[in-house]
């Protein structure tokens, strides 16, 4: 099926086609992909005569690992137009990464690629259980991040009724949520706490709403907070992928009926596993960072993308397509405290293993003379009081399980910052030493 082509009423052929098609299908566009970044777009062409490799020189998929990687720094030295294979008056819309640092990272969509992103966004919300007719309320924000407008795009696409919330105004978003009555949610995991909360607030049950269906993503979140936010919003929540350099989100979608991680959509999106430190391609099942290459992109192909985030390959199983385990860090979140790794990830874990405890929590990270410390602030479970056993009961799993002494500090309701888009867990103060 082309780009462009209406879908919603069922899977695409490619969906369930048998691995071989999907090969066969892979190598011809990943060609294509290859001559159109070598042809124009000069950052490509240097990498591919400085390895020594032509385009022609590619004949399998495994081939591909002989190519250099492109990093975030390479688009950022290209910034703002230097990494688009197509004239300026073909790029029909920018968006752009946040960039905590520096410049942001640009990227530029042909009408084709509007198209082949409301494609696999409207193929996403179909997997994840929403329908045509469905009403999809959208609390990514609009703009700049590719969350709301790709969102939005796919949900059009699909034949829903689109509610254009944006992040923000939690109040209004839960007055409009009872209000039209929206059966899929599009949102952050931290913003759908937040929006839970707000029911609870204004005295209603948030399980109680006409939602059924959640689309979440655009950070990290562990199955504990799948628990969490399926039970008090009454839906079935499944992770939604993707990153702005590539397409945005509708990289990879967990499937309603399987939920077992996302199935990446692997006709548009080649992805390899790589040893982080060697770049080394792994087999599939080994964890690694993920590498992605668009294979049907027109204004932006993007060869061998180095995302930081960290998975491993797995088998199809509602679809033909592999799968990438869920995503519960980035290279870039790992923090190093005293020697030892750490996931943000691993600590919203336990903090969710307690009842008495709330999911907010926020890591404060710092030197003590020449130490790493680390305080873990966390916010009572509405209903509950402060005891000393949540403390220490933290405080002993973390030193346990993830293997560093902290400090727990049980804080007020209210007392951490709510998120109203992607959350901000950490704060340290190390790095600006
Ligand atoms: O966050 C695109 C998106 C919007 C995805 C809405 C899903 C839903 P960026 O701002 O470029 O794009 O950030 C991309 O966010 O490399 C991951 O580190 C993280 N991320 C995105 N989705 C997930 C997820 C959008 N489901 C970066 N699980 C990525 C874990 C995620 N991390």
């Amino acid at each position: 099926m082309s780009p462009g082509t209406a879908i919603g009423t069922g899977l695409e052929a490619i969906e369930t086609a048998s691995r071989d098609e999907l090969t066969a299908l892979q190598l011809q566009r990943l060609h294509e992909t290859l001559q159109r970044a070598y042809d124009h777009v000069a950052l490509y062409r240097d990498k591919f005569d400085q390895a020594g490799i032509q385009p022609g020189d590619i004949r399998s998929l495994e081939d591909l690992g002989r190519l250099p990687v492109t990093s975030k720094q390479d688009l950022r030295d290209q910034y703002p137009f230097g990494m688009f294979a197509v004239p300026m008056e073909q790029i029909v819309r920018v968006h752009a990464s946040s960039g905590t640092t520096g410049k942001p990272t640009v990227v530029g969509y042909s009408q084709d690629d509007v198209d082949l992103w409301a494609q696999v966004m409207a193929r996403s919300i179909y997997a994840a259980g929403g329908r045509a007719r469905d009403k999809v309320h959208i609390s990514f924000g609009y703009g700049l991040f590719t969350g709301g407008l790709g969102a939005h795009y796919g949900a059009e696409r699909l034949g829903c009724t689109v509610i254009p919330m944006s992040g923000g105004q939690t109040e209004k978003q839960v007055q409009l949520i009872r209000d039209f009555e929206p059966e899929v949610i599009m949102v952050t995991p931290s913003y759908a706490l937040n929006i839970a909360d707000e029911f609870e607030r204004q005295g209603v049950d948030p399980a109680a709403s006409s939602l059924r269906v959640g689309l979440l993503g655009a950070e990290p979140w562990t199955e504990g907070m799948r628990t969490e936010i399926e039970q008090r919003l009454g839906i079935d929540a499944l992770d939604l992928y993707g990153l702005s350099e590539v397409i945005g989100p509708g990289i990879a979608q967990e499937c309603l009926e399987a939920k077992d991680g996302l199935t990446l959509w692997e006709d548009h999106f080649y992805p390899e596993i790589i040893d982080p430190d060697s770049g080394t391609v792994l087999p599939d099942g080994e964890p690694g960072e993920l590498v992605l290459t668009s294979l049907t992109k027109e204004a932006m192909p993007i060869i061998r993308y180095r995302t930081r985030d960290l998975t491993r390959l797995l088998p199809g199983t509602a679809r033909t397509m592999r799968r990438v385990e869920k995503i519960t860090g980035r290279n870039d979140d790992m923090l190093i405290i005293r020697g030892v790794n750490v996931f943000p990830s691993q600590i919203e874990a336990l903090v969710l293993e307690q009842p008495g405890l709330s999911p907010h929590y926020f890591l404060e990270v710092y030197q003590e003379g020449p130490l790493d410390a680390i305080d873990v602030l966390v916010e009572l479970r509405e209903g509950t009081t402060a005891s000393k056993k949540e403390t220490t009961t933290l405080q002993r799993r973390i030193k346990d399980l993830v293997g560093i002494s902290s400090t727990v500090h049980v804080v007020d309701i209210g007392t951490i910052e709510r998120s109203q888009g992607k959350a901000r867990r950490v704060n340290d103060t190390r790095k600006k030493n």
